[in-house]
């Protein structure tokens, strides 16, 4: 038993820290980097985040809400000890999971995000202007940006914080704005163009007001990891992290464009579930397969690693 994880989601809009999950996980499982990281420089984890990092938060704090909410039914958690839905929007572990560590706040990581996808992906759905959603970046960046510091003034030494995955690629995002005037696509015919500039100002932004607060708090390590650019790499090259060719197709969904149809979502009883989650990129029209995490997870680590250790012989 390798040890402890503090999984603290939050709605960061609604700026509430509250933590809810505590969660153990065996470290047969472990990667690579999370040995590496034992015995290492970090007692716990906090992570704040949307569902991309929740491990159960959501029906909980949406309790009235809980039997509708699809990712406490099947397959949600069909991969996961046990098989079953644990209220992650995933089919197994999520990023969180598979970083772990020992027992407090100056020897604890901190995870601020993913946040961002819950606010731009509701504005795509609500059909805004690039133009309105633009507007309100910096207000999201802001908001991040007053989390990470409150943590900080809290005694926290080290923070990771993930930009955003490319909302152009991601399935239901293609869908919901294929019927738009012209939706104009990349070089590669495969993502929407203008989410994805949504989302590079948003992560430009990030670190824009990482390096601030770098310089306000220069006792403290904020890491910022490029979660665009590694989900990027897996679209390019599915095969080498053994997802199949048609890279955008949901694992678990209902018939239409990329698996994925709005009126059969995952969790219906109409939906069906690919055979091996683990050649899959997505697991629903946004939230990602435990395979995709696990690959994201190591990325993270050796980034936390690599930061710790440059940090530790200077
Ligand atoms: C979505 O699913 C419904 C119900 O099976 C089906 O009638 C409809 O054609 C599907 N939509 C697409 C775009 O395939």
């Amino acid at each position: 038993m390798g040890g402890c994880l503090r999984v603290v989601p939050a709605a960061f809009m609604a700026v509430a820290l509250v933590a809810v999950a505590v969660a153990v996980f065996p470290s047969s499982a472990e990667p690579e980097a999370a040995a590496s990281l034992r015995g290492g420089p970090f007692d716990s984890i906090f992570a704040f985040g949307d569902s991309f990092t929740d491990t159960g938060n959501n029906p909980v704090v949406w309790g009235w809400y809980n039997v509708f909410d699809e990712v406490m039914r099947p397959p949600y958690g069909m991969t996961f000890f046990g098989g079953r839905p644990t209220g992650r929007s995933s089919n197994g572990r999520l990023i969180v999971d598979f970083i772990e560590c020992r027992d407090f706040f100056s020897r604890s990581l901190f995870l601020v995000g993913e946040f961002g996808i819950t606010d731009y992906h509701i504005s795509f759905g609500m059909r805004k202007s690039m133009q309105e959603i633009k507007a309100f970046i910096p207000d999201v960046i802001q908001t991040i940006s007053m989390g990470a510091e409150r943590v900080i003034q809290h005694g926290a030494k080290t923070l990771l914080v993930p930009g955003m995955i490319p909302s152009g690629c991601v399935p239901s995002i293609l869908v919901a704005l294929a019927d738009t005037d012209a939706p104009e696509y990349d070089a590669t015919a495969t993502c929407l163009k203008e989410p994805n500039e949504i989302v590079m100002i948003h992560n430009s932004l990030l670190r824009d007001a990482i390096e601030k607060l770098r310089a306000e708090h220069p006792d403290v390590s904020i890491i910022y990891t490029d979660m665009f650019n590694h989900v990027m790499e897996m679209i390019k090259s599915p095969e080498r992290f053994g997802f199949k060719r048609d890279v955008l197709t949901v694992c678990c969904g209902g018939p239409g464009r990329y698996h994925y149809n709005l009126s059969v979502v995952c969790g219906d009883e109409a939906a069906t579930t690919c055979e091996d989650p683990s050649t899959r990129l997505f697991w629903d029209g946004v939230h990602l397969t435990e395979a995709a995490y696990h690959y994201i997870a190591e990325n993270w680590l050796n980034t936390v690693v690599g930061s710790v250790s440059a940090r530790a012989s200077s």
